[in-house]
């Protein structure tokens, strides 16, 4: 199914709607703040005993689930494809083999205690339920930079620091608003308003002088630093709106801060982000099988039964009282289920787009000459986002995510970008590094990529859902088709998070623990019916 590009680009754009929404709502009183989160379910001990859960694919759902579930006593088995749990969580490091379909498999060689998320990689302070595992679990984590005035905008030839492009756009735009509110030209709009107090607003806004121009300032850098004795220092002269505008990353890129779930700092575990599922499938590895392949799957009045290939490739059966399935629905709609007509759709008709990353080591050039420490950059280049690692400071080396390329600017050229071949993706990256830091691509080494949808068991980022689809098809997946329950980012609307992999677990844990109770009280009734 195809996705308009629009709706691609509303992705991040939709959400800003909703909390500015939401927010000024919340300013007129009209909604009480959110809930504290509750936590996760509370199920209490020994109270699913006796009672089976097959949960499919280890990834942060399905890990979760098993884990809640295990915790109130029900027997748990999990089936994961990979050798590997954390499923579109995925910390390369030096000596992992990556596999991905269409490309010769890349072993990669970065040096120890260096890595690269290749899957999720940041982690916003409002998603209590992945941070409560990590608290809970005790996985260290840090500051993950991702918005940094000091890391540069692609602007053509001449790269921009995030700190004057933003200033500049905002200072031209401030100064194009108090020029219409001197002349007059919105009294209308502002009846009642204090005219010279929105005035001092825009000054304060967008650095503009006591005549209300904007003539730069230091807001932007430095053109000359300041320093001691004689050196005062001088601003950059700023650029004008001709100069700002004509970039892909005009827009999103110099608000990005400003999603809800786009925050100057966030947070990642310290050594990589598959240390938080690493912590929960410690709690749960006895449950979890690792190598086994879900090739079927049955429905029945009272269970379900999976048929799996374990990783000596033998074919086994499992039978379980209820399934979680936290299959993306990418890899679902190929596995022999016999679902209901309307379950089936709905899988089939979910859409995945593509994602892409290019890593190299390097000495960190970034924060040795350049002074970037941590932050994203942005090009109009097809790859899109240059991420540089937060944490070890200062060390010698470190990996730079040359590329990540997601379709926050663009879908098509993201796609497109997923498309291309390793040499193809290597030298748009290498050349948008040798812009944003002249002379220093020949430093990178050890490349690897990694495009999601080329990803084995993952194909795709996440499930991209449609306002129709969310009335229909992803309203069906949130219900059961019989005793099977769906799980994952993708049964959420918090879209390629972790937080709603663990928020849909923690539904399913729920539902299936009401339905369980249930039966067990149906049951107890019905036997002392028969003994009386
Ligand atoms: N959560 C991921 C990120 O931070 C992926 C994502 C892509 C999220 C697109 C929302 C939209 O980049």
């Amino acid at each position: 199914m195809a996705v308009t590009r629009r709706a691609f680009l509303e992705r991040v754009g939709r959400a800003g709607g909703y909390s500015a929404v939401y927010l000024s709502m919340l300013g007129l009183g009209l909604l009480r703040s959110p809930a504290a989160y509750a936590g996760p379910p509370d199920l209490p001990e020994g109270s699913g005993s006796g009672r089976s859960v097959v949960v499919l694919g280890a990834g942060i759902a399905g890990l979760v689930a098993a884990y809640e579930l295990k915790r109130a006593g029900y027997q748990v088995t999990v089936l994961e494809a990979r050798d590997r749990v954390g499923g579109r969580v995925w910390t390369v490091r030096g000596g992992d083999r990556i596999v991905q379909t269409g490309m010769a498999d890349q072993r990669c060689a970065f040096d120890d205690g260096l890595y690269l998320n290749a899957g999720a990689a940041r982690i916003p302070s409002q998603h209590h339920a992945i941070l409560g595992y990590a608290r809970r679990l005790k996985v260290p984590l840090e500051v993950m930079v991702n918005v940094n005035r000091a890391a540069r905008f692609d602007y053509g030839e001449s790269p921009v620091t995030g700190a004057q492009a933003v200033n500049d756009t905002r200072g031209r735009f401030t100064e194009l608003l108090a020029k219409a509110i001197d002349k007059g030209a919105l009294d209308r709009e502002l009846t009642g308003v204090d005219k010279a107090k929105l005035l001092d607003y825009l000054r304060a806004y967008g650095a503009l002088d006591d005549k209300n121009l904007y003539e730069g300032s230091n807001r932007s850098g430095w053109a000359e630093a300041a320093g001691a004795h004689a050196r005062r220092g001088a601003a950059r002269r700023p650029l004008t709106l001709q100069q700002l505008v004509d970039y892909r990353f005009w827009g999103l890129g110099l608000i990005f801060e400003e999603d809800v779930d786009q925050q100057a700092p966030m947070f990642q575990p310290i050594g990589g982000m598959d240390r938080i599922a690493e912590a929960i499938h410690a709690a749960v590895k006895p449950e979890v099988r690792l190598g086994s392949l879900v090739r079927q799957i049955r429905k029945g009045e009272n269970g379900v039964a999976i048929v799996y290939s374990d990783s000596t490739g033998a074919e086994r059966r499992l039978e379980a009282d209820f399934a979680i399935c936290t299959l993306p629905l990418s890899v679902l709609r190929k596995v022999d289920a016999d679902f209901a007509p309307d379950v089936k759709a709905a899988v089939n008709s979910a859409f995945y787009f593509p994602g892409t990353k290019v890593g190299f080591e390097s000495r960190r050039f970034w924060e040795q000459d350049d002074s970037v420490y941590g932050g994203l950059a942005w090009t109009s280049r097809p790859s899109e986002v240059v991420w540089y690692p937060s944490g070890d400071w200062n060390a010698t080396k470190g990996v730079l995510v040359a590329a990540y390329s997601v379709g926050f600017l663009d879908s098509e050229e993201s796609e497109k970008f997923a498309r291309m071949g390793l040499s193809e993706r290597l030298a748009i990256s290498r050349a948008v590094i040798e812009r944003l830091h002249p002379g220093r691509s020949r430093e990178l080494t050890k490349p690897v990529t990694v495009n999601w949808g080329q990803t084995p068991h993952s194909e795709g980022v996440a499930a991209l859902w449609s306002d129709e689809q969310r009335q229909r098809e992803y309203a069906r997946l949130c219900r059961p088709d019989g005793r099977i329950y769906f799980a994952g980012e993708h049964i959420s609307y918090l879209m390629a998070w972790q937080e709603g992999a663990v928020l849909s677990a923690h539904e399913a844990v729920t539902a299936i623990h009401k339905r369980a109770a249930g039966e067990a009280s149906l049951r107890s009734g019905l036997r002392r019916t028969l003994a009386a």
